[in-house]
């Protein structure tokens, strides 16, 4: 920029700055998306204005975020990066009662919280709040803007970073663009995929695959009032929205910029897959797709920096790694993306008793290091589990990948011969046999038959493998999310079925309100199944925020122990290796110190349990689903 040009506010330089720094890695994606529209120039012209808006509306405590994120980038991928996830009214009522449950946040080590859907939904049934009517005003039901506000800054007070969903692919058909389009208005319908008749819907249709295919059959909708076919891919109340229309991403951009400015630090981008339509194609993970990502992020790289964006794509293990930002895009898409192939795999190999699928997918498909990105790691969230197995990685262990995948929906809903497992069906589709599976993680990982058993054995056995699940993905590299309860294991909830408005979808089996009597009789000396949980899961996240080497930006390498039962990295950090080490197995086991010593570790010390591990035989015992993390 030539002086002359240069803006002579402290605040319009600081915005020049930003926009120059990021210009190509927007403008360079939005030309490619729609520079060949006559209108293209007059939407670049309103999205600058609508960027530097942002920016001049900004308060001056988040501009000091900004910096202060820009000196330190690597926040989000820090050892100390603890996340929580849960749904304000099971949670704490409404957003004023949050303020007073983050002391128990923070004592629980966490330093990350992701608020379920908090803004304005449809009434009745909205999908668990993913169908916003208003993107600029909070759930009635949970307070309002100000509200927001507040609580972001209380958390910001005790170093916790705040996450909320932002929904991208579809608005409620209750929000005003859909209102509008709904009678009429031109400009908005061309904010929706709407078709006069069903010819291009049929075409469509033909490569596409369904997301509720139970109780939300097919992509698209019709509707006699006004005589058009609507994309709806997920329920018939989530109208798609139209990407190809530049106006749509400004609309996007401004709300997004108005969120950052209440002090979100976290947009968790819902369902981005779907965002690109291309006829002959199931509609997922286009490269446009990718290219709005980088876009979104820059501008709230320009507008609002200490912003970032998570990614939530829930697709096969290739087909999720672009969403971190690949070939072009390295280092400038999602900064965040749910490891929804580490979940699945844990979920996977703890039923198989054999970590074989969990090696090769890991190994086969994920990098050991990602730039300027990390994933978030979890074992449950309040979606259902897809197996999402492809033929091919079963194939490469010799698994029939629809066997697997029909073992595990079994195991998981507890009808398989020996399973540990309670948990229900979600989602079945009659036409391909796939099924997906709801459960909270204690009954999913036995706890709920177990205690109904009254088998003392296989309590203890459900509780290791919960903090085995736990220890994995605190370790893994990324940062671990807590789900709301799962730290009391709390047991799945029936009670859904009782609410009209929820019965029809069982993910609700996994959305229990918080126990918090059950939280204050914690912790007990591991007297209950619940302490020993509580307990574990707080020191685990305490010993990762005091373990250096776990931080994101170090090499995570898939190692074999030769065993089948043991799952094993190697983080890489510059201060000497990090062992990881689970055995997803009822059976005891062990391993040579002689092998920890060629991965590295030769201290022989387990930062896990911060003590020394003693290998009388030369060998470390490994008890049924033991964890460490030996250096
Ligand atoms: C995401 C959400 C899920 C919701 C869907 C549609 O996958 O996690 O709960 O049903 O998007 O918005």
């Amino acid at each position: 920029m030539t002086k002359a040009k240069m803006p002579r506010s402290f605040n319009d330089r600081m915005f020049a700055l930003r926009l120059e720094r990021s210009r190509d890695d927007l403008f360079g994606m939005l030309e490619r998306l729609y520079g060949h529209r006559t209108d293209y120039a007059a939407f670049a012209d309103d999205l600058t204005a609508a960027l530097k808006a942002g920016w001049d509306a900004r308060p001056e405590r988040l501009k000091w975020r900004d910096m202060e994120r820009d000196l330190e980038p690597d926040w989000f991928q820090r050892p100390d990066m603890n996340g929580y996830v849960f749904y304000i009214d099971r949670f704490a009522g409404t957003l004023s009662g949050v303020p007073d449950k983050l002391g128990y946040l923070q004592d629980l080590g966490i330093t990350y919280v992701h608020f379920m859907p908090c803004l304005k939904p449809r009434p009745g049934d909205s999908d668990g709040g993913y169908s916003v009517m208003d993107y600029t005003e909070v759930n009635p039901a949970l307070g309002t803007m100000d509200d927001l506000e507040t609580v972001a800054r209380a958390c910001h007070d005790r170093g916790m970073s705040v996450c909320i969903d932002l929904v991208l692919n579809h608005t409620a058909k209750e929000h005003e663009w859909a209102r509008k389009a709904w009678e009429g208005d031109e400009t908005y319908r061309e904010y929706y995929h709407m078709f006069v008749d069903d010819t291009l819907p049929k075409s469509y249709e033909a490569t596409l695959v369904e997301v509720f295919p139970a109780n939300a059959p097919g992509n698209f909708t019709y509707y006699d009032e006004i005589n058009r076919w609507v994309w709806t891919t997920f329920n018939e109340h989530q109208w798609d929205l139209n990407w190809a229309n530049p106006r749509v991403f400004l609309e996007m951009v401004k709300v997004m910029l108005f969120l950052a400015n209440k002090g979100v630090d976290v947009l968790r981008l819902d369902a981005p897959a779907f965002l690109w339509k291309r006829m002959g194609t199931r509609c997922q993970s286009e490269p446009e797709v990718h290219m709005l990502l980088q876009a979104l992020r820059a501008a709230s790289r320009i507008s609002a920096p200490s912003v970032i964006h998570l990614e939530e794509a829930i697709v096969s293990p290739a087909e999720m790694l672009p969403y971190l930002g690949r070939g072009e895009h390295d280092g400038k898409e999602g900064n965040l993306a749910y490891h929804n192939s580490l979940m699945v795999q844990f979920w996977s190999a703890l039923a198989a008793r054999d970590t074989g699928l969990m090696t090769h997918v890991l190994r086969r498909h994920f990098p050991t290091v990602l730039t300027n990105a990390t994933y978030a790691t979890y074992i449950r969230c309040h979606d259902d589990i897809g197996w999402a197995v492809t033929d091919e990685d079963a194939a490469a262990v010799g698994l029939s990948g629809a066997s697997h995948r029909a073992f595990l929906s079994e195991f998981y809903e507890g009808r398989f011969p020996g399973s540990f497992a309670r948990g229900a069906l979600f989602q079945v589709n009659e036409e391909t046999g796939d099924k997906r599976i709801s459960g909270t993680t204690a009954s999913l990982a036995g706890l709920e038959a177990a205690l109904e058993a009254g088998d003392q054995d296989a309590i203890a056995r459900a509780v290791d493998r919960i903090l085995m699940g736990h220890a994995l993905i605190a370790s893994y590299g990324g940062i671990p999310l807590v789900y709301m309860g799962d730290e009391l294991a709390q047991l799945n909830d029936y009670s859904y079925l009782d609410d009209p408005d929820l019965a029809h979808d069982s993910r609700w089996l996994h959305r229990p309100r918080m126990d918090w009597q059950r939280a204050a009789r914690l912790p007990d000396g591991g007297a209950t199944p619940e302490g020993q949980v509580y307990d574990g899961i707080r020191r685990i996240l305490a010993r990762r925020a005091a373990s250096p080497g776990l931080h994101g930006a170090v090499p995570t390498e898939i190692v074999d122990t030769g065993q089948a039962g043991h799952f094993a990295f190697v983080r890489r950090a510059p201060t000497g290796p990090i062992v990881c080490v689970f055995n997803f197995t009822d059976q005891w086991s062990g391993l040579p110190a002689a092998w920890f010593a060629r991965q590295g570790a030769s201290r022989m010390y387990d930062l896990l349990s911060d003590a020394p591990v003693f290998a009388p035989d030369g060998g470390v015992p490994l008890p049924p689903y033991a964890r460490v993390w030996m250096t």
